[in-house]
């Protein structure tokens, strides 16, 4: 049975709007913000996540858990008090062209590593729903079992709130596969094979493994 789960999305963009309709489907309770006020995306909310709830950032605290997806140069400006205390999926992805040069994503570390030193030591921070397109999240998902399910890495340096993700990813329709701690979702950022295709998830364990091999061999 699916946990319902309270889940709170700041950035109400393509990623944000379509993470909450698949969640608004699973049967999860979906706020949605910006750092704008709520009236100001009341409209979107209701035509683009009918089901969720259009909320000021604040109102996002006390979520089971918080996905951030908003455009990677703009992670300064996130609220960090928001998020302190809670388990977060970082969405986003580094991409020169678009986010421009920026020095500390240029390092070799996996961007969620950045992110969270950010965002500070109590936030429970796990990467995922990175490598799929916001236009893919519902078309590819299948139900548990389905001999085609995509499958989704998660990492994070936190055991128990990769676990609750990984089950708010199942409810989503995708096997999570354990990608292990936040370093290791490089594996699955821009440019990779995990990122640019679609995996079962022995597929995504073969690839995850093949991986860690090579980093650990450099
Ligand atoms: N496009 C994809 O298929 C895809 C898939 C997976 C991951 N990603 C990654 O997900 C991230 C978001 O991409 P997107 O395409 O959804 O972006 P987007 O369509 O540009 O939407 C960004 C949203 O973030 C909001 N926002 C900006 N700064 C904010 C802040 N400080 N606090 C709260 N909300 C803020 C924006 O609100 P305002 O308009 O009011 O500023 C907007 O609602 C990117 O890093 C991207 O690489 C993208």
């Amino acid at each position: 049975m699916v946990q319902q789960l309270n889940i709170g999305i700041l950035g109400a963009g393509r990623v944000g709007t379509a993470v909450g309709r698949q969640a608004v489907r699973a049967g999860h309770t979906v706020r949605i913000a910006t750092g704008k006020p709520a009236e100001q995306i009341k409209l979107l909310t209701e035509v683009i996540v009918p089901g969720a709830q259009a909320v000021n950032k604040e109102q996002l605290r006390g979520s089971d858990i918080i996905v951030v997806a908003v455009p990677l140069h703009k992670y300064r400006s996130i609220d960090t008090a928001v998020l302190a205390g809670h388990v977060v999926i970082d969405t986003m992805n580094y991409w020169a062209p678009v986010d421009g040069v920026m020095e500390e994503f240029e390092s070799g570390r996996s961007t969620s590593e950045v992110i969270a030193g950010f965002l500070g030591d109590d936030v429970q921070l796990v990467k995922t729903l990175n490598h799929i397109g916001y236009g893919d999240l519902e078309v590819d998902s299948y139900p548990a079992g389905a001999p085609e399910r995509r499958a989704l890495a998660v990492a994070s340096d936190h055991d128990d709130a990769k676990q609750l993700v990984a089950a708010f990813i199942d409810s989503l329709g995708y096997d999570a596969v354990d990608a292990g701690p936040l370093a290791a979702g490089r594996a699955f950022e821009n440019g990779t094979e995990i990122f640019n295709g679609r995996h079962t998830a022995e597929q995504m364990q073969a690839l995850l493994n093949e991986c860690a091999r090579v980093l650990a061999a450099v």
